[in-house]
């Protein structure tokens, strides 16, 4: 298994959610325990010399990521949150999508000052979502110290959006 191409457990499944859209499913990896077991404790070893206090995980899919994450690492998780899911004082961030805006918030309490924090998602595709993410944890007071994502997908330049290191575990140019 240790030589495994990860690759061959992702599927890119042509005009979903929208025609023209290559969307890369994840769904065949997480679905095989060996593989996914590989994944994580792989994207484990890439964000532990980064030594995080803790993970930040984007809503939805980057909770899938940051939970194995932040128990292989030993270090605490911290939801970053669509609006009106967080109970108690929130700090929100607004950014732009190709169509409209979304927001994500954090609880104000979540990150203590100076707390090392690696950001974790499933894909890196424009980079919108991870550079507001990397904001709205500053913002919060935290020192954000790296992110790890499943997939990339480069050719979209995402991670010129970032000014801080990126490991992607899957990279794909088209
Ligand atoms: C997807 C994906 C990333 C983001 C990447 O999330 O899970 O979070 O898009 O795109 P970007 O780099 O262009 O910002 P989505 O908002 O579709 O929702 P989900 O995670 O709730 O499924
Ligand atoms: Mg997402």
């Amino acid at each position: 298994m240790q030589d495994i191409d990860l690759r061959q457990y992702i599927r890119g499944i042509p005009d979903f959610p929208k025609p023209g859209i290559l969307f890369y499913d994840i769904s065949t990896l997480l679905r095989n325990a060996d593989a996914w077991q590989l994944a994580t404790a792989r994207m484990a070893h890439a964000v532990s010399p980064w030594q995080p206090d803790q993970l930040a995980a984007i809503e939805s899919r980057g909770f899938l990521t940051a939970a194995p994450l932040s128990t292989r690492l030993g270090c605490g998780l911290i939801m970053l949150r669509k609006p009106g899911k967080l109970p108690g004082d929130t700090i929100s961030l607004t950014y732009a999508l190709e169509y409209g805006s979304d927001s994500l918030h954090i609880q104000a309490d979540a990150i203590l000052p100076g707390q090392r924090v690696v950001v974790t998602d499933d894909l890196l595709a424009t980079g919108g979502t991870l550079a507001a993410s990397v904001a709205l944890l500053r913002k919060a007071g935290a020192e954000v110290v790296g992110a790890s994502v499943l997939v990339e997908l480069t050719s979209l330049g995402g991670r010129e959006k970032l000014d801080i290191p990126v490991h992607a575990l899957l990279s794909y140019d088209e």
